[in-house]
């Protein structure tokens, strides 16, 4: 099956593409409206776009009615502030019904019985709970006609980061998050991990010896590692092995 883009609808283009881009991470976006109304929105058009300076991109179409924009892009626009925040599953329903359509008066974390904690640099709040919050400010809005969509990418200015998961060196424990993503239109748990290694020496013939099919990348002897059974002991990192697991351990 090949399909020509030129043939599909705005619907159609975005069942394969939620089909296809698997899965997705969720921003869960708190702003403020220009007049301080809280929202809510979780956005899992959502990814990294630059790393110095750190820049997130989210993307939001219009509300369902497929005209009105929606209040998170209202506030981001008119403000220029917005925060995104990672979620825990112990927060999944949470984020779920902060998909909801609410007034643009409404605040909405009173709605969802959610509390606000402050932000450092920018006016719009962060969520309580949430482990990981990016305070951004806008570094540009790009228009995606000809639909009322935009990208907006933010320009990372203060991360929260819950001290139990920061590591040495500045990593991120990420089997302690516990987060999930976006499967389609439902929602998968990020639940295990997998290592690779790379070889000491850059070596052909390990790249060529994969079994065909393969992706070129040795299997390892591990099988993944599933963060909600048995945690097993951490390996020992190489330096190489910049790509590997950093831990097994049970998510709360
Ligand atoms: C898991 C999930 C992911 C979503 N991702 C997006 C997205 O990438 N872009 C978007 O415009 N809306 C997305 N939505 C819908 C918005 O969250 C929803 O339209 C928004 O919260 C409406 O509220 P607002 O008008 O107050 O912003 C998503 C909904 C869910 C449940």
């Amino acid at each position: 099956m090949i399909i020509d883009t030129a043939d599909l609808d705005p619907t159609s283009s975005y069942k394969l593409l939620i089909g296809s881009v698997l899965p997705r991470a969720i921003a869960w976006v708190s702003t403020s409206s220009a007049t301080g109304v809280g929202n809510i929105a979780p956005v899992s058009f959502f990814t990294v776009v630059g790393r110095f300076p750190p820049i997130l991109s989210i993307s939001l179409q219009p509300r369902s009615d497929g005209v009105t924009l929606k209040d998170t892009f209202i506030n981001i626009r008119d403000t220029g502030e917005f925060v995104i925040n990672i979620a825990t599953l112990a927060q999944a329903d949470a984020v779920h019904r902060s998909a909801f359509e609410f007034d643009n008066d409404v605040d909405e974390f009173e709605s969802l019985g959610l509390e606000k904690a402050p932000s450092e640099v920018v006016a719009a709040p962060r969520i309580a709970g949430a482990p990981i919050s990016f305070e951004c400010v806008v570094d540009r809005i790009i228009p995606m006609p000809p639909l009322p969509d935009h990208v907006v990418w933010g320009r990372v200015k203060r991360i929260h980061v819950r001290d139990d998961l920061y590591l040495s060196r500045g990593r991120i424990d990420v089997g302690a998050l516990g987060v999930f993503g976006r499967l389609a239109a439902e929602y998968t748990l990020v639940d295990n991990i997998f290592p690779r290694r790379y070889p000491r020496s850059s070596s052909r013939s390990w790249l060529r010896n994969a079994p065909a099919g393969s992706t070129g990348i040795r299997p390892t002897t591990r099988r993944s590692t599933p963060l909600n059974g048995r945690a097993r002991a951490p390996r020992r990192r190489s330096r190489n092995d910049r790509d590997g697991a950093v831990h097994s351990r049970i998510p709360r």
